[in-house]
């Protein structure tokens, strides 16, 4: 799958830089593929809004039939405008604010992900004042590293994500007195942008030790919610355009043991959503350093904060030369050493005015810009738009 066309390439050149550039078709291939392969096994997925929440892409997700996994009461009012059914949305996070608690609960949402104790008291108590039964899960941390930046692993005991396991006994006890909450799921997540398909084996096993121990207690929860995380390839976007859904929701399939009526449901952000998106940059200035040139483009930190942040390799592409190959460090205008998008890039030899591709931006990209240095907020544009 080739990303740009040559007339898309020619609309560029006429557009302010920078921008975001969103593909249509792979977005709608990729939901396709999710919705066949989950389909196959009656699993559930929630889009999780926080890896990017476009009206038009969101809109696009929802007329395929998603749920919605929120972590923040704006990302519920902003699903709920744009037509999202609440029975399909779920809402996570350590931090739920009472503003936040109250206007989910309004919105007869499916369930909230709870992350420790004392929200489950407060959940409890402001769902009795508006006389209402509030559905919970318990968000677990399941104590597994998976292999990815230490910044995006969330299930692993030091993380102040879910609730520990030896808290267990404590809170199914303090469940018992709550009688405004009801329990029905229980929910994981470990992490973003896994790869080894290996930590979801030990999510699958420990997923499985939990249900016996609930199953001590007599309780088994109609709905398993394994959260998200499947990674994308980020090297080579065009020949891996869509990750390995089937394979993926395979192994679920394999290793989970259910009990009946057991419903399975997954929180997808960036494998969803990563790939139809790229970031357009034009060249500024080409500046020689003491050991390498730098392109220095309009884009910087404050339009994708991932390689600053997490170090995150973007493949980047010269869309408008072709001649013999040089290296570059490709560099922001931001007053911060960090602002580069990578260094000794292979890139045809490269010239004031020339556009640029940062491939693979679509999830945790334009949703994460800010306004450092007094920078505006950039433009979207979509391929069947253009
Ligand atoms: N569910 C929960 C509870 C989450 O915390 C997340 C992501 C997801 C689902 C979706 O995970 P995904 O399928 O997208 O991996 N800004 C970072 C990623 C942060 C992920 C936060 N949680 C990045 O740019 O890599």
């Amino acid at each position: 799958m080739i990303m740009f066309k040559e007339s898309a390439i020619h609309k560029f050149r006429k557009l302010p830089t920078p921008f975001y550039y969103y593909d249509v078709s792979i977005l709608e291939k990729t939901l396709q593929c999710v919705s066949e392969e989950a389909g196959k096994y009656g699993y559930q997925i929630h889009y999780a809004v926080k890896a990017n929440a476009n009206d038009k892409i969101l809109k696009i997700i929802r007329d395929y039939g998603f749920g919605v996994d929120c972590v923040s009461g704006n990302e519920i009012a902003k699903v709920m405008n744009i037509g999202f059914d609440p029975e399909c949305t779920v809402f996570a996070g350590v931090g739920k604010s009472d503003w936040e608690i109250n206007f989910a609960l309004d919105h007869n949402i499916f369930c909230f992900n709870c992350e420790s104790k004392p929200e489950l008291e407060v959940i409890n108590e402001f769902a009795g004042k508006k006389g209402k039964i509030a559905p919970i899960a318990l968000r677990i941390n399941p104590n597994i590293n998976p292999a990815t930046h230490h910044y995006i692993t969330t299930g692993i005991e030091e993380n102040k994500f879910g609730i520990s396991q030896w808290e267990l006994d404590n809170i199914l006890s303090l469940l018992k007195n709550l009688e405004n909450v009801k329990l029905i799921g229980l929910h994981f997540h470990i992490g973003s942008q896994i790869i080894d398909l290996k930590s979801f084996k030990s999510l699958c096993m420990s997923v499985n030790q939990i249900q016996e121990r609930f199953i001590k207690y007599q309780i088994i929860v109609d709905h398993i919610n394994v959260g998200g995380g499947l990674g994308i390839n980020y090297e080579d976007p065009d020949k891996n355009t869509i990750p390995d859904f089937a394979e993926y929701f395979g192994l679920f399939n394999n290793l989970l043991e259910l009990r009946p009526k057991q419903k399975v449901h997954f929180e997808l952000g960036r494998s969803i959503i990563a790939q139809c998106g790229s970031l357009i940059t034009r060249v500024l200035y080409i500046k020689n350093g003491v050991k390498t040139k730098f392109a220095i483009v309009d884009a910087g930190m404050t339009e994708l904060l991932r390689p600053a942040l997490y170090q995150a390799y973007h493949r980047i592409e010269n869309l408008t030369s072709y001649g013999k190959s040089d290296r570059y460090d490709v560099v922001g205008p931001i007053c911060e050493s960090s602002d580069c998008f990578g260094k000794y890039i292979e890139l045809p030899e490269t010239k004031r005015n020339d556009l640029l591709a940062i491939r693979s931006v679509g999830a945790y990209g334009e949703i994460m810009a800010f306004r450092y240095n007094l920078r505006d907020l950039v433009k979207s544009y979509y391929s069947d738009e253009l």
